[in-house]
């Protein structure tokens, strides 16, 4: 049968859509792109668009002679008509239709042959092509890597990788020809920072991962969605370590996957992984950290368990029984549960199925016979707020342990099933530490008596206990601060024998809880108390990298770097703004330039002590700039400007023609983040707002919006007024978000009640 039908290219991101770009000889282009994921291949054409109805498609395209023309297969058969050229695809496997594909424009590429002989071609703007060796490379590498892991090659005879000038998600992966954003695939040696450089060789490990699990096998419906996204989340990482090992990624997971998904699941607005979803704007709503950041945490936690060999075969299992159908949740524990022979299916249902996480608390008395400890445990749910929920919620927790004796290794453990449990750790004296979680693996917090946190504290000071052990000891506590079981003050005091801390990763999350406290004291007249605080805890690191690249030094030290600069030039740090005033001039003076892992800290920096002019000088910069990430770099930092006018100025700039739709959420939320743009963003926000829904028509963009410019605040007052807003301005798709946000601003309202006054007092104490 045939259909005849028509459509439109639209300029919304989704369906078949257009994407403008600025050609090599300076003229606007336009490209034809698609993104169908979730459900907007119908948008495209008549089809059965959901994942479980699965076909094979054959695509002609009839395109200009001066175009490229890509879709999932490669070209079977070239035909001149007059002045078009018709290309016809070969036929798809059987797949779902969210991951068909099509991109027509001007492109140039490389190319290469991975070693297991798929050819892999990386698109870029024409005039670019060299900014797409670094994919092209790790690409070439991921897919044997993969192929090794899953013991199954990649199904399809070659893989295109192509930067998209508009495109709203990071990247997607259309089995055969996954698209980008340009930040998340060009690197350009000169202006690419080393943090870019890392995120795109884990974007590229994503979307290629997601071309078994997600495009060979799919889930059923979107309730499992996080079969792929989560899947996906932990398989970057595991390759990405593989192929570079310096980078130390494991660490930087529970930083930045692992901690993310467990502050927002002890809201009372989480969901569970699982969840049932109908309406097109539900499903783009859990596009979010749970789906992604707690699905990859609680399979990183499944993997430990079952050890990696037992991982890989059951994996294999799954994905040679599933091949070109669909699965649910189940199917994957069975597959694992037979090459494991562990109760996968028991232990893994509660952390699917059920919302929130637990908090294992934790006493510890020496053993009756002398030669060790015994630990007792309990757990219950752990909520932000502090409440005890009632009984009915329970883990299967897989609990392990490591001491003084053995930092970093696992000396004794258990799965705690119930309420309460026990565990002997052998050989422990009275002055030793005993660390839960080592690794932080485990999805749960734990919550030690202050006779065990002591212990541990000297073991921070002098770096004995593991980076991933202090990272994490420090993030418990602070989760116990935010829920009012114990003071703010705790996690100063903590904070400060951290002061000697090298490890990037565990700077970051100390930089997390610095942010945290200093939203809720620039609420306060505390806040000069706390810039010195903080300034005074950064003081050892920043002497120790200083300002300049030390040859040879390490890939971490050089995102610690850019990290340190980042925060001093935020406090306003004398010393940092001078240096940064001195060299951004140069740099845009034609003096040295400055490398692209400073830029962001300088950018910054100079906009919080300069005026008009130095914004203007921005602009100008962000205007002569034509790579994306350099665009970004600097569109992100003009919220740092303290300028109410200028904060104004940054806002409508936002919503200019000169930022791309999908970048203006990430300029407002420059904005949105201080304390002086915060209220000028929600304002902004509600005027704009029939704007800016039409633009983002429910999609995850606007999402984060709500969350950027709603979850700052510390008031009832201003809970009420989100509250109220969108009772009457109903914006789908961010329903949930909403809710998380009042939710915060609740939270945030009580603990500043109740520590505020300690805080400032311990603060004073201290300066
Ligand atoms: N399948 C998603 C892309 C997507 C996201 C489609 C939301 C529709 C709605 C893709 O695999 C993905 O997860 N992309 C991430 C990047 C990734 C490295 C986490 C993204 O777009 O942020
Ligand atoms: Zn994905």
């Amino acid at each position: 049968m045939d259909i005849t039908f028509d459509g439109e290219i639209n300029d919304k991101m989704k369906g078949l859509y257009r994407s403008k770009y600025v050609n090599e000889k300076g003229e606007d282009g336009y490209a034809a792109v698609t993104q169908f994921e979730s459900t907007d291949a119908r948008r495209c054409f008549p089809c059965w668009d959901e994942p479980a109805l699965k076909a094979t498609f054959d695509i002609s395209l009839i395109v200009p002679p001066k175009l490229e023309a890509l879709s999932n297969m490669p070209i079977k058969k070239t035909t001149n008509m007059e002045d078009l050229i018709c290309y016809d695809f070969e036929k798809t496997p059987i797949m779902s239709t969210y991951l068909v594909a099509v991109v027509v424009g001007e492109y140039d590429y490389v190319e290469d042959r991975s070693a297991d002989g798929v050819l892999v071609k990386v698109y870029t703007p024409r005039g670019k092509k060299e900014q797409g060796l670094f994919a092209l490379e790790v690409a070439t590498k991921v897919l044997p890597y993969y192929k090794e892991y899953f013991n199954i090659a990649y199904p399809l005879p070659k893989i295109d990788l192509i930067a998209i000038a508009d495109f709203s998600a990071g990247a997607m992966e259309n089995w055969g020809l996954v698209t980008y954003r340009e930040t998340r695939l060009l690197v350009d040696p000169q202006n690419t920072s080393a943090v870019r450089k890392q995120w795109i060789a884990l974007v590229v490990g994503h979307e290629l991962a997601h071309q078994w699990f997600g495009n060979l096998v799919t889930m059923e419906w979107w309730t499992h969605l996080w079969l792929n996204e989560g899947y996906a989340s932990f398989v970057e990482f595991l390759c990405v370590n593989h192929l570079f090992p310096e980078y130390d990624i494991w660490t930087q997971f529970v930083n930045d996957i692992y901690i993310r998904a467990l502050e927002l699941d002890c809201l009372k607005n989480s969901h569970p992984i699982e969840v049932p979803v109908g309406h097109p704007s539900e499903i783009d709503e859990i596009f979010d950290d749970i789906s992604y950041n707690k699905g990859a945490s609680v399979i990183r936690m499944l993997h430990h368990y079952i050890g990696d060999e037992d991982f890989r075969k059951g994996m294999n299992l799954y994905l040679t029984r599933h091949q070109y159908k669909n699965t649910f949740t189940e199917d994957l524990w069975a597959a694992l549960e037979e090459s494991s022979k562990k109760p996968v299916g028991a232990v893994m249902s509660a952390w699917t199925k059920q919302m929130g996480f637990p908090v294992v608390k934790v006493t510890s008395k020496p053993s009756e016979d002398g030669t060790g400890y015994e630990l007792s445990f309990t757990q219950c749910k752990f909520c932000a707020d502090g409440a005890q929920p009632s009984n009915d919620y329970l883990w299967m927790i897989p609990i392990s342990v490591s001491t003084s004796k053995n930092p970093g290794k696992e000396v004794a453990h258990t799965v705690l099933q119930s309420k309460e449990g026990k565990l002997f750790v052998p050989d422990v004296g009275p002055k030793d530490w005993i660390k839960i979680n080592p690794g932080t693996i485990g999805y749960y917090r734990t919550q030690y008596t202050s006779d065990m946190l002591e212990r541990l504290i000297p073991a921070i000071r002098d770096l004995s206990l593991p980076p991933l052990d202090r990272l994490g000891l420090l993030d418990d506590l602070f989760a116990m601060v935010q829920a009012g079981h114990t003071s703010s003050v705790e996690v100063l005091k903590l904070m400060k024998a951290f002061e000697g801390e090298v490890d990037y990763t565990v700077w970051s999350s100390i930089s997390n809880v610095l942010t945290k406290l200093g939203v809720l004291l620039s609420h306060t007249d505390g806040e000069k108390q706390f810039i010195e605080y903080e300034k005074k805890l950064l003081l050892k690191v920043y002497h120790r990298l200083g300002w300049d690249a030390i040859e040879g030094e390490t890939h971490l030290d050089t995102l610690l770097r850019g990290l340190v600069l980042g925060r001093l030039a935020w406090l306003d740090d004398e010393t940092t703004a001078k240096e940064a005033k001195k060299r951004f001039s140069n740099h845009i003076t034609g003096g040295p330039s400055l490398p692209a892992d400073l830029r962001s800290a300088c950018y910054k920096s100079v906009l919080r002590a300069g005026d008009q002019e130095t914004y203007d000088t921005l602009l100008k910069l962000y205007r002569s700039a034509d790579l994306h990430e350099e665009k970004d770099r600097i569109s992100r930092a003009l919220g740092a400007a303290k300028d109410i006018t200028l904060l104004s100025k940054v806002l409508e700039f936002a919503m200019s023609d000169e930022v791309r739709s999908q970048d203006t959420v990430f300029v407002i939320m420059s904005v949105a983040m201080t304390r002086v743009g915060r209220k000028l963003a929600w304002q902004f926000f509600k005027d704009h707002w029939k704007e800016l829904i039409n633009r983002y028509q429910g999609g995850f963009l606007l999402a984060r919006l709500v969350k950027f410019t709603t979850e700052n605040f510390a008031s009832e007052e201003m809970a009420n007024e989100v509250e109220l807003f969108f009772k009457e301005h109903k914006s789908p798709g961010t329903e949930r978000t909403v809710q998380q946000g009042v939710e915060t601003i609740r939270l945030n309202a009580a603990w500043l009640k109740r520590d505020k006054d300690a805080i400032i007092q311990y603060l004073n104490s201290q300066n």
